[in-house]
């Protein structure tokens, strides 16, 4: 089969040929690679970026002089762009035990980012703080769990990115034109009959668990016999209301994480399952009749509990305020990380959220995430998470044992040190 070559505007062709500078010309260059790869005939422009690849612990100096490079080449972005979460709260680090060189390599990798034009955001939820992405927008984002929020509950468009290539895309505002950017890829082959109900969030984790490791980097069309937000409504381009959309992040969270999922439909629910068919004629069908399997396989047997983590994807302000009212009037004896960003952050502080949750020994943490934080330094072993997608990353990534459950069971052990 003979490749046709990919068809740049005339603006395209002159930043690939250095009009715009050095730095746009290598940008250029990486998404004409992908293009290539990918068979995509054209570029198309991009509303905002996205850029995984921030914590010092997984970059490196490896990846901090590749920055420095990327610098002192010149590099400037021209669309709005945001960070993935840091190894570390960058103001707060001191009291979470983060020692002191690590700090230093942490602010430099931000320092750079930042000095390119990037807000240090730092979080995985940027439509949480203000990034809420339009209906059918192209995007180029990178962290796995914001890209499947961003095509599936917003109906924005976006491949999961690298994190040089969505670095590129921020430069240049373009990405190649192939995957989710196209409508006829965004059809669901897999058919997930749900019949069990769902009644916490953990329960759309341990959900999105078992459907990620099923379909892999397949799109998923959910049918719920017993929808937990039957009579919830809200318009297209808009964030649902909560409880759903903490449901909905950890869904697409644990099916990115088990599988490589990007995109889901929920019939009935999403907005490109509200406005047309988006099930393939021949999808396989999956029955799910119960979550036991998930909750197990991201159990292990651990009973003393050292740090109890909340907010994988990071918390919402509702998810902030349910804490708070959990460990009302109560002390904790494990340590306890709710993790958000720092724009949700002070917003809770705001309202009085995050002294009530200091107040019964927790932590509200900001910019950070666990799986990317030296977490193993500062000598916890094991983890109670209502998070499937953080139950999933914690052994492999960061070496600890994990007891996956609601946000009640979480709290619960928080304060009495054991798992129930
Ligand atoms: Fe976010 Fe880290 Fe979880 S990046 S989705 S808090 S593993």
């Amino acid at each position: 089969m003979i490749k046709k070559e990919v068809d740049l505007t005339p603006e395209e062709r002159a930043m690939l040929q250095g009009s715009s500078g050095e730095a746009a010309s290598k940008a250029m260059e990486i998404i004409m690679a992908l293009a290539r790869v990918y068979g995509a005939r054209k570029l198309v422009p991009v509303a905002s970026a996205q850029i995984a690849g921030v914590s010092y612990m997984n970059l490196g100096d490896a990846g901090l002089e590749f920055l420095l490079e990327w610098a002192d080449a010149g590099a400037q972005v021209c669309i709005p762009a945001m960070l993935n979460p840091a190894g570390m709260d960058l103001t707060a680090w001191q009291s979470l035990g983060i020692p002191r060189s690590f700090a230093h390599k942490q602010r430099m990798v931000v320092e750079v980012y930042t000095a390119m034009g990037i807000q240090p955001t730092c979080s995985c939820t940027p439509y949480l703080a203000g990034h809420v992405p339009e209906f059918r927008q192209h995007l180029a984002w990178s962290e796995s769990s914001a890209v499947s929020f961003a095509n599936s509950v917003l109906g924005a468009r976006t491949n999961r990115e690298g994190g040089p290539s969505a670095l590129a895309s921020a430069m240049v505002g373009r990405t190649a034109e192939y995957g989710l950017h196209l409508d006829d890829c965004r059809l669901a082959h897999h058919k997930i009959d749900v019949r069990c109900s769902i009644s916490s969030l953990s329960d759309y984790g341990a959900l999105g668990y078992l459907v990620g490791q099923r379909v892999s980097n397949g799109i998923p069309y959910f049918c719920f016999r017993d929808a937990p937000w039957t009579g919830t409504t809200w318009g297209v381009g808009e964030l649902p209301p909560e409880p759903l959309i903490s449901g909905l992040k950890l869904l697409g969270a644990a099916m990115a994480a088990s599988g490589a999922v990007a995109l889901y439909h929920v019939d009935g629910l999403t907005p490109e399952a509200r406005m047309g068919d988006m099930l393939a004629s021949d999808a396989k069908i999956m029955r799910i009749d119960d979550l036991s399997k998930g909750y197990s396989a991201l159990n292990s047997p651990v009973n003393n509990i050292d740090l109890v983590s909340i907010g994988c994807p990071h918390a919402s302000l509702d998810e902030i305020r349910w804490v708070g009212e959990l460990l009302d009037g109560k002390q904790i004896t494990s340590d306890l990380w709710v993790t958000t960003s720092r724009n949700t952050r002070e917003e809770a502080e705001s309202q009085g959220l995050v002294e009530c949750i200091e107040a019964a020994g927790g932590q509200v943490v900001a910019d950070t995430c666990l799986v990317v934080s030296p977490v193993k330094m500062l000598g916890y072993h094991s983890l109670a998470t209502n998070s499937a997608k953080m139950a999933f990353y914690a052994p492999s990534h960061v070496g600890l044992q994990v007891r996956f459950g609601s946000l009640e069971q979480c709290i619960q052990e928080a304060t009495t040190g054991k798992w129930e």
